[in-house]
């Protein structure tokens, strides 16, 4: 999808003058960041309060027989004092969190001193509720003020968090509930996205009626829309409990490695993953890219529209700009609603600076063509931001010439769940710009190209995009599961971090993300593994068989494409096709609603019964001419009709 583009935005001169990172700057550390990681993170961990200061920078392991990382080591901190204690002195009056509504006539703002204060009462809160160091609370929220401080509660007393989106589904709750083995889960009543209410709380009921989440002692409940909810036992209403307690709390001194949160996440095989983030490289990291990939300065107003259950809205919402003391905006609602220009609105509403979206959230406001931004003007900006997926040339034109009316540099930014912030992206004072480019690593970050056997290619080249030492972002392990991060990670290419993802490194050595290159589908950014998928359906009784691919989407980025073998008492039908989108839907969440399904009476599988997901790949996308050598299937004369029947879309 990322074609390789001729044109070139080179820097700006007004730009570079006034940015944290210019060109002489980058290359001067990237190289010392490279060359000697411990004074390079030395003098970075300076821009976090330490309670003990950390003498012991970088130690890590990197092999397929034993990965163990640890950044800062000796040192112990507080994430949440370090968004917001620390800053109460300088900026107790600045806003810290300016929050838009669904419906754009709700909005609030909340200072560094009140959002410090509700977090140390809701601290206490669940302090009260019997939460202590180390244990895990499952927060499935709506996009609300309350979301973030839940976030920064549990850090301060050394709690774990566990965000769950809350477009999942009961069933992928209750799954990651049971496997955080939280006590508390925090939810409201319904959240508000695009006028339409999602029922979270009873979401939460349901799920609570699953194996495995018999753990759960108390539902906290935020009182969000007001719409009728069942009430149990164990519920309780968050301003009940919250707004009697103290609004002070101490915090918890916590080690740089301890847990700050968890985060699940699809990856190609099995059930998602806790990716297991520590708190001091974390929080470091999360700090250091924040200011320099947005290049923020003080009093910039900074919105990144992901939703908190990402990890997008975990660095970039909510700890990498609190750490810096930025205006982060939060927006309950969807890009599109009421109207399409509704983004452009907001930025003109809050005097927005920088803007952190998604390319099909740009893809999808271009469909609309260019007049859908005339409602606003947007001169406020100065810098804009793509993340979550590749971003074709066209839409980074558009979003370029109508949303930043061509004045604006554009950070294309690759990064993953298990990377905890920016690895690779421009930096706005020092990267020339190609459309569609990612360009080149950020500091610490050393990536390299291989082929599938593992050997790193030299130069221009195309290949798997491997990481070949730590940062002090990256996840430390899978959530009570080493022995599975090691293999996921490191065993592919031994001594390396393997991404999952394709790129091109072109001759100006910069870095083209070309999309996954394993069963890992970016459905509008939203990460899917297709197992999951196909479990799901193999668990309604029509299906024998299933196989997930993604195929190209012009809005989505990527669709889902399904191939279903019916059981012999079944027969295909349209009414059968909706019921198994229906089911999908109900079991993972509407982001894994099928876009086509195509029946078929066999697979196309290797002579060991693999099945072939290069050659379902190429006939969903229509790409049939050049299917390769389909002669060692064990049922080559299925491709020919899965060709003849493949549902146009
Ligand atoms: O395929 C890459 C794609 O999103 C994947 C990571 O998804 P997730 O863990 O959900 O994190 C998303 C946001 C950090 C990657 O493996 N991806 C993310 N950003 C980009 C991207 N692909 C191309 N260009 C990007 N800027």
């Amino acid at each position: 999808m990322t074609e390789q583009h001729k044109d070139i935005y080179p820097v700006r001169d007004e730009f570079a003058q006034q940015a944290w990172i210019d060109r002489d700057a980058y290359q001067k550390l990237y190289r010392q960041s490279i060359d000697d990681p411990d004074s390079f993170w030395a003098e970075q961990a300076k821009r976090i309060d330490w309670i003990k200061t950390p003498t012991k920078i970088k130690n890590t392991k990197f092999s397929a027989s034993d990965v163990d990382i640890r950044w800062f080591e000796d040192g112990t901190l507080n994430a949440c004092y370090n968004c917001l204690d620390r800053h109460l002195e300088k900026r107790g009056n600045q806003t810290a969190i300016i929050w838009e509504g669904d419906d754009p006539k709700d909005d609030k703002t909340l200072t560094y001193r009140e959002l410090y204060e509700r977090t140390c009462q809701m601290a206490n809160a669940l302090k009260e509720l019997g939460i202590k160091k180390g244990d895990t609370v499952t927060l499935y929220m709506p996009m609300i003020p309350e979301a973030a401080m839940a976030m920064l509660a549990c850090a301060r007393i050394g709690a774990v968090h566990s965000v769950v989106f809350g477009g999942f589904s009961p069933d992928a709750l209750a799954q990651r509930i049971n496997g955080a083995q939280s006590k508390v889960v925090i939810t409201a009543d319904e959240s508000a996205r695009g006028g339409k209410f999602v029922p979270l709380k009873d979401n939460v009921d349901a799920a609570l009626t699953r194996d495995g989440t018999d753990v759960v002692e108390s539902v906290l409940v935020v009182k969000r829309t007001g719409g009728e909810i069942d009430w149990n036992e164990r519920d309780i209403w968050f301003h009940e409990l919250v707004d009697k307690q103290d609004k002070d709390c101490p915090v918890e001194e916590m080690a740089a490695e301890d847990p700050l949160f968890i985060l699940y996440t699809s990856g190609s095989t099995g059930a998602p993953k806790g990716m297991m983030h520590t708190t001091g490289g974390y929080l470091t990291f999360a700090a250091i890219t924040h200011q320099y990939v947005f290049d923020y300065h003080e009093g910039d107003v900074y919105w990144c529209t992901a939703d908190v259950g990402w990890v997008t809205g975990h660095s970039y919402i909510v700890y990498g700009p609190l750490a810096n003391g930025a205006i982060t905006l939060m927006f309950e609602g969807v890009p599109s609603y009421p109207t399409p220009g509704r983004m452009g609105e907001i930025v003109d509403k809050h005097q927005v600076n920088i803007l952190y979206t998604a390319p099909t959230a740009i893809r999808a406001l271009r469909a609309h063509g260019d007049d859908v931004m005339a409602s606003s003007k947007r001169e406020s900006l100065k810098l804009l931001g793509s993340v979550g997926e590749p971003i074709n040339p066209e839409a980074w034109e558009w979003y370029y010439r109508i949303i930043g009316n061509s004045k604006c540099p554009i950070v294309d930014t690759w990064w993953q769940t298990e990377n905890g912030g920016i690895l690779i992206s421009p930096l706005p004072g020092a990267t020339d710009l190609k459309p569609g480019c990612a360009t080149n690593p950020f500091f610490g970050v050393k990536p390299g190209v291989v082929d599938n056997d593992g050997n790193l290619l030299e130069g221009a080249t195309e290949g798997n995009l491997v990481i070949l030492d730590a940062w002090p972002g990256i996840a430390r392990s899978i959530w009570n599961d080493h022995e599975r991060f090691i293999q996921t990670y490191f065993s592919t290419y031994d001594g390396m971090y393997f991404t999952g993802d394709g790129c091109r490194r072109d001759e100006d050595g910069d870095y083209w993300i070309t999309g996954r290159v394993d069963d890992v589908l970016n459905i509008s950014g939203h990460r899917m593994g297709t197992a999951e998928i196909e479990s799901s359906l193999v668990a309604h009784e029509a299906v024998a068989e299933a196989a997930v691919v993604g195929f190209p989407h012009d809005i989505k980025g990527q669709g889902i494409y399904i191939y279903v073998t019916l059981n012999d008492d079944f027969d295909p039908s349209d009414e059968l096709k909706k019921e198994l989108v229906q089911w999908v839907r109900k079991d993972i969440g509407p982001i894994a609603s099928p876009d086509v399904i195509q029946w078929t009476p066999d697979l196309p599988k290797t002579r060991s019964g693999k099945i072939m997901r290069r050659i379902l790949r190429k006939i969903a996308a229509n790409e049939t001419e050049g299917l390769g050598d389909t002669s060692t299937l064990s049922n080559p004369a299925v491709v020919e009709e899965l060709i003849a029947n493949r549902v146009n879309r």
